[in-house]
């Protein structure tokens, strides 16, 4: 956590974005993840208190990797209720774990070997079976069964944007835009970015109590500028099909992202 007073005034932050959802502008990309894995722990700590369990999905890609790796080391994590956490992943690539760009596998080194996490509550998508996606929509279903109707619904979905404007792995133009029955999902195609993908559907990810999407760097500047101004959809920018239909959502931007022209 920064020990920068909290009450210190920060002069130099762009204007918040006018983005759909609620926008958390921090000063840098270290207090963008630091507000988001505060949230993370907020909401986790509801949950239990409310449902016994917390229901958290996390994406791969750069960005969140150092929150995973200070949500283990950090003393201001400590009151993360892991165990009573269950651990689905956003997307995966399809190749095995141990393959460097399976999501599951960095999160599993960053967070899933060291949290306090019950094995049976880790839920991997098999991205290198040929019905993984089935295979997920079971164990979502099944698992979410538990709790009352209603509240059968995953509590927490952290979010990355790519260049391009995909999440999860939703990309521009691919045929998983447009699966509107099911809660997971093979994308493939000329469109997905190799390798193949397995991923969380809109309808899956809509249905969440809270979306946080974490967005930092310049690099992400253009695009947050066509999302805002543009006109285009969400089959040419799919993080613009993100809206929670009973949730909340929230960006979560350092001033690199925010500031424009870039
Ligand atoms: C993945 C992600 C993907 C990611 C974006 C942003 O597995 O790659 O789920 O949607 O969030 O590509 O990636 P960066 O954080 O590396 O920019």
């Amino acid at each position: 956590m920064s020990d920068r007073d909290p009450y210190e005034i920060i002069d130099d932050l762009p204007e918040v974005p006018r983005l759909p959802g609620h926008v958390v502008l921090s000063e840098d990309a270290d207090r963008a993840l630091d507000a988001i894995g505060m949230d993370i722990v907020h909401h986790a700590k509801a949950c239990v208190r409310a449902f016994g369990d917390f229901h958290l999905a996390l994406s791969g890609g750069s960005t969140p990797m150092p929150l995973y790796e200070r949500m283990m080391i950090d003393p201001a994590y400590r009151e993360m209720p892991w165990r009573r956490t269950h651990l689905w992943i956003v997307d995966e690539r399809c190749v095995p774990f141990d393959h460097e760009k399976s999501n599951f596998g960095q999160i599993r080194e960053m967070l899933g070997d060291h949290a306090d996490i019950p094995p049976s509550q880790l839920h991997p998508i098999r991205a290198d079976e040929h019905d993984a996606d089935a295979l997920y929509e079971a164990e979502l279903r099944e698992v979410l069964a538990w709790r009352e109707k209603g509240h059968d619904r995953l509590d927490f979905v952290l979010l990355g944007m790519g260049d391009d404007g995909h999440t999860a792995s939703l990309f521009p133009h691919s045929p998983a835009l447009h699966v509107m029955d099911r809660l997971a999902c093979f994308n493939r195609g000329s469109t997905v970015t190799p390798p193949d993908r397995v991923t969380m559907t809109y309808n899956l990810i809509n249905g969440a109590r809270f979306v946080g999407a974490l967005v930092v760097g310049k690099k992400k500047a253009p695009m947050l500028h066509r999302i805002i101004n543009g006109t285009e959809s969400a089959v040419e920018i799919p993080i613009k099909g993100i809206a929670p239909v009973g949730g909340e959502f929230r960006w979560y931007l350092d001033a690199d992202a925010a500031r424009w022209p870039v």
